[in-house]
């Protein structure tokens, strides 16, 4: 969709007017959490996975001996995925904390997979947000998008979320929503259609996370860790290895319902309001403006008129931002299809 440049400049100041109480007006993420133990499991690097005593935060370790993760004990076919996540604070180049659904482990050859990838970074700078689409194996084609936050995420939890239903996928930070990625027809198997598990994991990814690998991650300041809780899971469970309803005689109807009951999948027109504002303000790479890697975008993308003139031709931010940290100049992540060690 092209928005007109009147259509643009109204918006904007509709946005400037209202920006101070979108957040509010959009519905606050009220659902259901779990103890770990009622929908998840370690996944690797168990010693370095801590439980608090009441079994509803989980600390992922990484140290020099492993990193660790964590899975759902079930696969969904489609539903909302959510944590509150705290980032480890202090140096940490190299490192990526990912939260994210795949079914890789199922489908080696045509995996689904949507991610919340976070890249740490050196000393003095911001950890940055990444977020992907795969589907039926499509890694050849990845759609990233890359944000700065309006908020330091090793300070305190915020709560990050990934809605998949058959129509649209939503990611959202908090309760406001910064992507949205509508199935079209012409987007064929990229569209994620199969069963996946929840995974979130830490990990050593030296060779890509920061700057392209120029940064590595330096253990004299380990054990790095990251912290989960407010865990919630909706929608069809379905037993992994079956790929049959999880508990006898339920149906994914009514699981269905709960999500569309939840309203996480609908876009009304003060959470678009406020994803517009989020992403005019802190996106700093999307490939639905990158031509140098893809010519012609891919099907989904909404080219939003505001947001494109920010990018240059390969996707990346045309002026330099100056934020609340000074000093050299950022560099660039080269990001590649993201690859999780699954153990
Ligand atoms: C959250 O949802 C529960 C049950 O659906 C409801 O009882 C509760 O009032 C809600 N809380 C808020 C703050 O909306
Ligand atoms: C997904 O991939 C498989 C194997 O490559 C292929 O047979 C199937 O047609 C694809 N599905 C869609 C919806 O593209
Ligand atoms: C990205 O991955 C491909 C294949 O895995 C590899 O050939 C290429 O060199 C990688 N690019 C970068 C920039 O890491």
């Amino acid at each position: 969709m092209i928005m007109d440049r009147e259509a643009v400049v109204a918006a904007a100041v509709v946005l400037v007017l209202v920006s101070s109480v979108a957040a509010a007006a959009a519905d606050a993420i009220n659902v259901t959490t779990l103890a770990f133990n009622e929908g998840y499991m370690p996944l690797f690097g168990e010693h370095n996975l801590v439980r608090s005593a009441d079994g509803r935060r989980v600390r992922l370790l990484l140290d020099r001996s492993s990193g660790s993760g964590f899975i759902s004990s079930d696969m969904y076919d489609h539903g909302f995925f959510s944590a509150s996540i705290k980032l480890p604070s202090d140096y940490t180049a190299g490192i990526v904390v990912a939260f994210y659904t795949s079914n890789g482990d199922v489908f080696e050859k045509n995996h689904d997979e949507l991610d919340f990838e976070f890249l740490g970074n050196i000393r003095g700078k911001e950890w940055r947000v990444q977020t992907n689409v795969y589907g039926n194996g499509s890694t050849s084609r990845g759609r990233e998008e890359r944000y700065y936050l309006p908020f330091d995420p090793t300070a305190d939890f915020h709560r990050y979320s990934i809605l998949w239903t058959a129509d649209n996928i939503i990611f959202y930070i908090d309760d406001t929503p910064i992507r949205e990625v509508r199935r079209c027809d012409a987007m064929g198997g990229d569209y994620p259609s199969k069963p996946m598990s929840l995974y979130a994991t830490i990990w050593d990814a030296s060779s890509w996370a920061t700057s392209g690998g120029r940064y590595k991650v330096n253990y004299k300041y380990s054990p790095f860790a990251s912290d989960f809780t407010d865990l919630a899971l909706l929608g069809c469970r379905l037993d992994p290895i079956q790929q049959v309803p999880s508990s006898a005689g339920s149906s994914c109807a009514g699981d269905s319902a709960d999500l569309v009951a939840s309203g996480l999948a609908v876009m009304t027109p003060e959470k678009r309001q406020a994803m517009r504002a989020f992403r005019q303000k802190y996106m700093s790479y999307s490939v639905c403006y990158d031509r140098v890697r893809y010519p012609e975008p891919f099907p989904e993308c909404e080219i939003v008129d505001s947001e494109k003139r920010r990018f240059r031709e390969t996707g990346h931010l045309r002026f330099r931002r100056h934020r609340r940290v000074s000093g050299r100049g950022r560099i660039p992540v080269v990001a590649n299809s993201s690859r999780h060690p699954h153990m």
